[in-house]
């Protein structure tokens, strides 16, 4: 059985990573998306909350498990038994940082593969800060994220 990890922040979920989700879930037997908890960014969702949007997001994809981890990626992949990390190429602007944490990722552990997908070109200049901006000042965001996420920024923005 070969199964994958796509790790990322995640905050909010946008159509672009459901797009690479799709692309990598027809190449793999199990795609294990997951949620990174340490990130040096401050997220506007808990981990909860990301889980549950994606969880939402990607219930109809059998083959789709969600999780988080906290600590090093390579670690994570290695506990679930994923033979490559999946990650998502935009442009070229994403390589640069791409290219660094897949090589350095590979001097930690020689037997992961990072693999990289592109999303359909219309999500080229999505990214889920811009989401979360769009949804800050009530601007139209919803061609870009699933139904639960317009929910969760809605309900955000109401508690403030
Ligand atoms: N469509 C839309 N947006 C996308 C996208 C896609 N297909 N792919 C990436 N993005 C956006 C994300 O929304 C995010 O946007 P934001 O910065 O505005 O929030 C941005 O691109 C980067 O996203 P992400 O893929 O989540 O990467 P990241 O840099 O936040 O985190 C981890 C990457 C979690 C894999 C990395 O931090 C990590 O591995 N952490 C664990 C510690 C570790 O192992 N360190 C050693 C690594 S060498």
């Amino acid at each position: 059985m070969k199964k994958v990890i796509y790790p990322g922040t995640f905050d909010p979920v946008t159509n672009g990573h459901i797009d690479i989700v799709e692309r990598a879930s027809t190449l793999f037997d199990e795609v294990i998306v997951t949620v990174a908890k340490n990130p040096s960014k401050k997220p506007l969702f808990t981990v909860d909350e990301r889980l549950e949007m994606l969880h939402e997001s990607m219930k109809n994809k059998p083959n789709v498990i969600i999780d988080s981890f906290d600590g090093l990626v390579v670690e994570h992949a290695k506990e679930v038994g994923a033979i490559g990390i999946i990650r998502g190429l935009r442009a070229i602007s994403d390589f640069e940082y791409e290219f660094q944490m897949a090589l350095m990722n590979r001097k930690l552990s020689d037997e992961l593969t990072t693999i990289f997908l592109m999303p359909h070109e219309k999500y080229t200049y999505l990214n889920s800060t811009i989401i979360r901006n769009l949804a800050q000042f009530e601007a139209e965001y919803s061609d870009f994220v699933p139904p639960i996420v317009i929910q969760k920024l809605k309900e955000k923005s109401a508690k403030k």
